[in-house]
């Protein structure tokens, strides 16, 4: 199975499934990373990507004249790596009708949170914020919402109470890049059913 990834920082959860089939081997685990894409110039997840030797794209907002065009430059810079499955590991954009049309089904994404709980760009944050005592991490298929699809996985992690957000973050993200890992192979070596709002893998 051909995987593109999605970026817009650290790519830390990238990092966790190149260094995952590195280690497994690609027929083992069922993928390869084909490319790598962001939003935004000059992230250390594109320079994972580049140190991996994959070929990388950048596609800003900006460079656009409107949000639709964007989208469907986007979808054109990923279909160009024929990916069987697409993995926003921390992409912080919403992608619009173009991309869903072509992509919806097979593109996953991980939250740092237990949704529906605290959606959003700073689901972090809020979780803190609200005094919850776990919170955790979600993978989860893309739809037409903003962290609203169908959950395939979870995992729950506790809050402290010397927790600030970053110290919370890298302890969900411990959590979320090996779920991320597990779900991706599971996906690729398994076919899967999308039932309303059941994901079944076979
Ligand atoms: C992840 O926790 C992701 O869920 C959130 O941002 C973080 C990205 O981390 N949206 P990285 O770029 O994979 O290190």
């Amino acid at each position: 199975r051909r995987l593109v990834v999605l970026v817009s920082g650290s790519g830390t959860n990238l990092q966790a499934l190149l260094d995952e089939i590195a280690a497994t081997g690609t027929e083992a685990y069922g993928a390869e990373v084909v490319a790598v894409g962001a939003d935004r110039e000059g992230i250390e997840g594109l320079a994972r990507a580049e140190r991996a030797g994959l070929p990388t794209f950048v596609c800003r907002v900006k460079d656009h004249a409107t949000r639709e065009e964007w989208d469907a430059a986007l979808a054109g810079a990923v279909a160009a790596h024929e990916p069987d499955l697409v993995v926003s590991a921390g992409f912080m954009k919403i992608v619009g009708k173009e991309f869903l049309a072509r992509f919806g089904g097979r593109f996953v994404n991980t939250h740092p949170a237990l949704l529906p709980s605290f959606p959003g760009a700073h689901g972090v944050r809020d979780a803190l914020a609200y005094g919850a005592k776990v919170t955790g991490c979600t993978v989860h298929f893309v739809d037409d919402g903003v962290d609203t699809g169908p959950i395939i996985a979870q995992g729950v992690v506790e809050v402290r109470d010397e927790d600030d957000e970053s110290a919370l973050h890298e302890r969900i993200k411990e959590v979320e890049r090996r779920l991320l890992v597990e779900v991706v192979g599971l996906l690729a070596r398994n076919g899967y059913r999308i039932e309303g709002r059941k994901v079944v893998i076979q």
